[in-house]
């Protein structure tokens, strides 16, 4: 029997290994998938064969990350409740698309996973599997084994000959890719508790950021960017660029109290700095180039997208179709943002588009030629005859 499992490299994943053959009497095939979390990948694959692994795969998703996922859900506009840009969410689907990819190729009978029981990433590891692979068999050691703890995994590490980090761990679960960094438990588990500054890994402090203000010129093609700076850069590149920006002007800092999908709320904070960025300066375009109709009905699909990656249905009916219709909204929404970036915020500095709706000669106070004032006057009336009836309506009953 072989399994497949998602390894990271950190301590859990690893003790999975051989608490997997012990139980399951199988082979344990790792898989690394790397989305930019920045860890050095050598010493993964030697980890995971010293913890009795018999294969690793390392595989690099980051170009396919960002342009099969990220991208897609920066067009929709989709943030989850206000504020959480998605980014361990849309994460799981392409990692658990690799884990199975790396089974079928290996004819393994099932794939593990290393999330809890009590969190939102067994379901978007699972659904996609389910979505992707119906006939493999999925293990979640969390949901049963009898570790409780960081001490119990260390125990079990140490009896089982496997290597124990040495760095002192930070007191917050964590994630982390080239589009974003989460934070959780530890004292971020108080919502009265103000983040400490050493929650924070790649984001300056607004009070340590520059004093002087960070100009930046984003463009767009399609509702993709593809430039900084006018400098084409492919995603990888580009994400990398807006990433040292925003990081060094403290921005993309999100403080959230968040309902999880199994039902419990839980207080994340997150560091998003390019893609904060990005988000924002992709509506500044859309601002320019959607029309009133178009753009308000896509404020709703934002939503719906935001909660169906949340909640692990990347590979649904729904989510394809919601793409869809995103995807056509996109075809004019090309052009050049400037925006200005200072201690932690960002503001509009500029925005231009050849597809751009603004007409300066229709939203003039200036003399007008194209727009006839007299116009209003019977639009008014008819738009606001409803409210006209049921007033009249209103008198006659309380004359009554
Ligand atoms: N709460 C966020 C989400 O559900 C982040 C989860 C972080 N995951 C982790 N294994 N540390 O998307
Ligand atoms: C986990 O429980 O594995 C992390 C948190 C989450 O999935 O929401």
């Amino acid at each position: 029997k072989k399994v497949v499992l998602a390894y990271s490299g950190g301590l859990d994943t690893s003790v999975i290994i051989p608490w997997l053959k012990e139980n399951f009497g199988c082979e344990v095939i790792a898989m690394c998938a790397d989305v930019g979390q920045g860890d050095e990948l050598a010493p993964i694959r030697e980890k995971a064969l010293k913890s009795g692994a018999s294969k690793v795969y390392i595989e690099d998703l980051k170009k396919e990350f960002i342009e099969g996922y990220i991208w897609p859900t920066l067009k929709a506009g989709a943030v989850y409740e206000g504020k959480y840009l998605l980014g361990t969410s849309f994460a799981r689907p392409i990692i658990a698309k690799a884990l199975v990819d790396v089974a079928l190729k290996e004819g393994a009978d099932a794939v593990a996973h290393g999330a809890t029981g009590k969190g939102n990433d067994q379901v978007r590891f699972e659904l996609t599997v389910k979505a992707l692979a119906p006939h493999l068999k999925i293990i979640a050691p969390w949901r049963l084994w009898d570790i409780r703890s960081r001490e119990d995994a260390i125990d079990y590490a140490e009896k089982h000959g496997i290597p124990v980090p040495v760095t002192k761990k930070r007191p917050y679960s964590m994630d982390r890719n080239i589009w974003h960094l989460s934070h959780e438990g530890g004292d971020l588990e108080d919502p009265w508790n103000e983040p400490k500054d050493d929650v924070y890994l790649v984001t300056t402090t607004p009070e340590k950021a520059p004093d002087k203000p960070t100009y930046v010129e984003i463009t767009f093609e399609k509702g993709v960017p593809v430039a900084v700076d006018g400098e084409k850069l492919d995603a990888v590149a580009l994400l990398e660029r807006v990433n040292a920006l925003g990081a060094a002007n403290g921005i993309g800092i999100a403080d959230i109290v968040e309902n999880r999908l199994v039902g419990m709320k839980s207080r994340g904070v997150y560091e998003t700095p390019g893609g904060t960025i990005l988000y924002y300066a992709h509506r500044e375009l859309e601002y320019l180039t959607l029309d009133r109709a178009t753009l308000h009905f896509k404020e709703q699909v934002a939503i719906r997208y935001a909660e169906l990656v949340y909640d692990g249905m990347w590979y649904s009916p729904l989510r394809e179709a919601l793409d869809a219709f995103v995807e056509s909204t996109q075809q004019t929404v090309s052009g050049v943002v400037r925006l200005k970036l200072y201690k932690g915020n960002i503001m509009s500095a500029g925005a231009k588009s050849p597809y751009s709706l603004y007409h300066e000669g229709f939203v003039t106070f200036g003399r007008d030629e194209v727009y006839n004032q007299k116009d209003a006057e019977g639009f008014i009336n008819l738009f606001g005859l409803p409210l006209k009836i049921r007033a009249l309506m209103q008198q006659k009953e309380a004359n009554k």
